[in-house]
């Protein structure tokens, strides 16, 4: 049986820009900034999970043994809010392919509604990183990956700034092969389906809606 694996990134560095997007004073351009930083740390910790492989280069000296990435990157937003961090895992590896899945929260029942799924060829052969910021009851991001798995993918991980008990819950037993890594993991959710303290509504405060 697969053990579901969480790793909590308790990098300084990843918790100081957490508490500047925790912060409610924070304006959309310092939040998208923080939010693609947040996502570059969080994409070298999931990347661990890829491996390496042996080959060989030429330096300008000689030959020297090299490790190369044993599979291609893929990464995948789930719009809107996954966009910001998406951009940052990018910046460590720009020849990566790219989807997006959009879902919203149907504001009553919170469950996730479906309005966009465009994702690269040859998923089956990458490793994908999924990018979603907040895993509140986990619906979105058990859907997303749902949805990546019927086009193949077979080697997923998630990356969430602030996941929620429930949500990582909800995730690990819809998709145990998963491993979410998360800035930090927040207590609860209150009446309407946000994480508590949380920091707000992603989206809205990524695009200033
Ligand atoms: C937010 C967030 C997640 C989802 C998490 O998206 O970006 O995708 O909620 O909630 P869940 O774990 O309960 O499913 P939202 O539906 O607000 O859409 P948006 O990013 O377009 O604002
Ligand atoms: N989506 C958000 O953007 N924030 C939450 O707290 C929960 C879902």
């Amino acid at each position: 049986m697969v053990q579901p694996k969480l790793v909590v990134c308790d990098h300084p560095l990843l918790k100081h820009k957490l508490a500047h997007l925790r912060d409610k004073r924070t304006p959309p351009a310092e939040f998208r900034r923080l939010m693609q930083e947040a996502g570059a740390i969080l994409g070298y910790e999931a990347t661990r999970g890829i491996g390496s492989r042996k080959t060989s280069v030429l330096t300008p000296i000689k030959a020297s043994p090299a490790e190369v990435l044993a599979a291609p990157v893929a990464l995948v937003a789930v719009l809107r809010a996954g966009l910001g961090l998406m951009e940052g895992a990018l910046s460590l590896y720009p020849e990566a392919r790219i989807g997006h899945i959009g879902l919203y929260r149907n504001e009553e029942t919170l469950n996730p509604v479906r309005y966009y799924v465009r994702l690269p060829k040859d998923l089956n052969k990458s490793f994908v990183v999924l990018c979603d910021p907040m895993l509140a009851t986990g619906g979105s991001a058990a859907e997303a990956v749902r949805i990546l798995k019927m086009d193949g993918a077979r080697k997923i991980a998630l990356i969430s700034l602030l996941a929620a008990k429930d949500g990582i819950r909800r995730v690990h037993q819809d998709h145990p092969d998963v491993a979410v890594y998360a800035a930090a993991v927040d207590a609860k959710l209150n009446s309407v389906g946000y994480i508590v303290p949380g920091l707000g509504d992603a989206g809205d405060r990524l695009f200033g809606t």
